[in-house]
């Protein structure tokens, strides 16, 4: 191993630039070069890579968003694709990547391991809805930009005795609409894990707070749900309680990357390379029980997420 890729694809995830950095430096240490692509996959397929040094990643470590640019790839999908990112990466003498992103990423860094470019992921999404690992880079920052926002509307929600209705992302995963529900005490979150029932488990909860003297409410949905504004009218019409919906969008992917995030994604960002350096491929970098870890791409793919029921049941048992 002489050469190192090193990539951020997907979504954009708060941390990404630390894990960029934790790696280079921990190749670089090694007396590895690394190669920089742009763009995730779609910089293999155009060959779009730039040498990085270490100094090259200096300050970068508490920046928001990739400095390697992101994209998602339909070309890459294919197996033509592949094949040109495989010859691309022989001709710049690319010997490994590490593939920072999310599931999909991790569906890209299996199919170029499969066709002889060992590759490492890094789970890095402000979903943290990838099944082998229980952090993904990103998660915590996202938390606490959702927080933000949220306290701010309860500002308004309270002064004008509203509800507000707030709907944050997570693809398909209800973990942040959960845990950032949790921190902002709201009356009901909604998320496809769990069945609600609108009638019960919102308006009669709503109601019933309102007698015991609640006057302004929070209820987080999940992007998966949606229809924060339907949901909204329903509340104003069966309850009486001026409503209003938010959809918090991409602010949450953006920001300063917290502690957590940080530290995160130097370890794992460490422990990619030193996985490759070792020769080893088609791994997924991992935080168990607070231990960094990995696991077969393969392997990783078909496990499933439980959803954190007993956090849920908790969530729905103190916000009354
Ligand atoms: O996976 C991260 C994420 O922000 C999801 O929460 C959201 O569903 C999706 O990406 C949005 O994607 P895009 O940036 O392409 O709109």
């Amino acid at each position: 191993m002489k050469t190192i890729g090193v990539l951020t694809s997907g979504g954009d995830a708060p941390g990404m630039n630390a894990a960029v950095r934790a790696a280079v430096r921990t190749a670089t240490g090694k007396g590895l070069n690394v190669l920089g692509i742009r763009r995730g996959y779609m910089g293999l397929i155009e060959k779009d890579v730039f040498p990085i040094d270490l100094r090259d990643v200096s300050d970068i470590i508490h920046r928001g968003g990739t400095y390697l640019y992101t994209a998602r790839c339909p070309e890459f999908r294919t197996e033509e694709g592949l094949q040109k990112a495989v010859a691309n990466c022989k001709e710049l003498g690319i010997d490994g990547i590490v593939c920072i992103g999310g599931d999909g990423t991790f569906r890209g860094a299996r199919d170029l391991s499969e066709r002889g470019i060992p590759c490492i992921g890094v789970p890095a999404t402000i979903d943290n809805d990838i099944a082998c690992t229980d952090y993904t880079i990103g998660f915590d920052t996202a938390l606490n930009t959702c927080m933000e926002m949220v306290d701010r509307l309860r500002d308004t929600s309270q002064s004008h005795e509203r509800c507000s209705v707030v709907e944050v992302m997570g693809r398909g995963a209800g973990y942040l609409a959960l845990h950032s529900g949790i921190a902002v005490g709201a009356t009901s979150i909604i998320v496809e894990e769990e069945k609600c029932d609108i009638k019960n488990d919102v308006i009669d909860r709503i109601k019933l707070m309102k007698e015991s003297g609640k006057q302004h409410f929070i209820v987080i949905v999940s992007e998966a749900i949606g229809n924060v504004d339907r949901l909204a009218a329903q509340i104003e019409a069966e309850t009486g309680i001026e409503s209003r919906a938010t959809i918090l969008g991409h602010v949450q992917r953006g920001g300063t990357p917290t502690v957590r995030d940080r530290v995160a994604a130097s370890e794992m960002g460490y422990h990619a390379v030193e996985l490759l350096s070792k020769g080893i491929g088609n791994r997924v970098v991992a935080e168990r029980k607070n231990e960094i870890v990995d696991f077969d791409i393969f392997e990783a793919l078909q496990m499933k997420k439980p959803f954190q029921n007993e956090l849920y049941k908790i969530a729905h048992k103190i916000s009354t």
